[in-house]
């Protein structure tokens, strides 16, 4: 290879991710360009680079490799990011690097999984504990007093009942997650809406609301048959069991010039203002006592928005506290034939 064309090694450095800088007896003498947009190096006092890091325990490190020549890591926080940090010098001379990356996004992910993990052991608690429970008084319950015996089976069975749902849907989300999906196939969204809405009539009936898809034409679409029935079952069952007596929930689909959209409306509670962000979330429930009495383990919008994300869509909500909400769904559909 002709020299001239081998890239120096500052240009190789500077289409790296981390943040790499070197320090010559106290003063900044290279930094890449990550290190630069990371650390806002413009904004440096050239004459105090290290002192200019803002942190103390990363300004420590760095002091301590200076005097002792050891390798010193540490995880700091800089300008809102979390930054895993390594000082080393560079055998018998006062030249000290700093290599940082960002973990940010990986910190994100490690305490969304904290979270889900206590909050899933949590509502999977509490119907254990009630059937547990239950079933001990059951035991003693069953010769001296046979109705309330009785009475005790039917509870167990509706704990029971929700600890199943809620497995359900929490396998329902990793399946997602793992991406398991049969890209390629092709169904028919009318014939998915329709079944689902049928699906829903018993407990539609049985809350005196009425269910009702508008979709005059077949709507072909390739992609995950799965996931499309998880959006339309989850999105018409909160319409039905957050509604009032009397009320109307209503599906539109229709196909766009390079789109899907799946609407449910429904003239039912309606959710808050302040909610309205937080309704995607796993296990956010807006009324924690109604939802839990409906059966609700607030998963269920967080499995829609995953399905929908994973078709490359996007959901949005509108609603009106007291009269409605309306679910929007839009899939991107280029590449699919009609
Ligand atoms: N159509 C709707 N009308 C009014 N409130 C709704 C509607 N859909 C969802 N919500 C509110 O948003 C919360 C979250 O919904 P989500 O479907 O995630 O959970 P859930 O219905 O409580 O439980 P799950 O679906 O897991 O059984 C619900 O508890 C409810 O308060
Ligand atoms: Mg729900």
């Amino acid at each position: 290879m002709n020299s001239a064309n081998v890239p120096s090694l500052g240009s190789i450095l500077d289409t790296i991710p981390t943040a790499v800088i070197e320090f010559d007896h106290g003063s900044l003498v290279y930094a890449n360009q990550a290190a630069r947009r990371l650390f806002s190096l413009d904004r440096w006092d050239p004459d105090n680079p290290v002192a200019a890091l803002g942190n103390a325990a990363l300004v420590h490190a760095l002091e301590t490799t200076t005097t002792t020549g050891t390798l010193q890591e540490v995880t700091v926080e800089v300008h809102d990011s979390v930054v895993q940090c390594a000082t080393s010098q560079v055998p018998g001379k006062a030249v000290v690097t700093l290599v940082a990356t960002d973990i940010t996004s990986v910190e994100r992910v490690q305490a969304m999984r904290r979270d889900f993990v206590a909050n899933a052991s949590h509502e999977l608690k509490t119907p254990v504990t009630g059937i547990l429970a239950l079933a001990e008084s059951l035991e003693l319950a069953m010769e001296r007093d046979p109705v309330r015996a009785k009475q005790m089976v039917h509870r167990i069975r509706k704990e029971a009942v929700r600890l199943s749902q809620l497995v359900r849907e929490l396998l329902d989300l990793n399946r997602i997650e793992e991406g398991e999906r049969r890209e390629g196939e092709g169904f028919d969204l009318r014939f998915i809406c329709l079944d689902q809405v049928a699906r829903i009539g018993t407990l539609a009936e049985s809350l005196h609301v009425t269910v009702r898809a508008d979709i005059p034409d077949p709507i072909i679409v390739v992609g995950s048959r799965e996931n499309m029935k998880t959006i339309v079952s989850n999105l018409l069952t909160n319409a039905v069991k957050y509604n009032k007596p009397g009320g109307e929930v209503v599906i539109t689909a229709c196909r766009q010039p390079t789109r899907i959209e799946i609407v449910v409306r429904d003239t039912g509670l309606g959710i808050a203002e302040e909610h309205l962000d937080r309704i995607f979330e796993r296990f956010y429930r807006v009324d924690q006592a109604r939802s839990r009495e409906a059966g609700g383990t607030g998963l269920g919008l967080s499995i829609v928005r995953h399905a929908v994300e994973q078709m490359g869509g996007t959901i949005t909500v509108e609603s009106a506290l007291g009269q409605g909400t309306r679910f929007s769904v839009h899939i991107p559909v280029e590449g699919n034939d009609v």
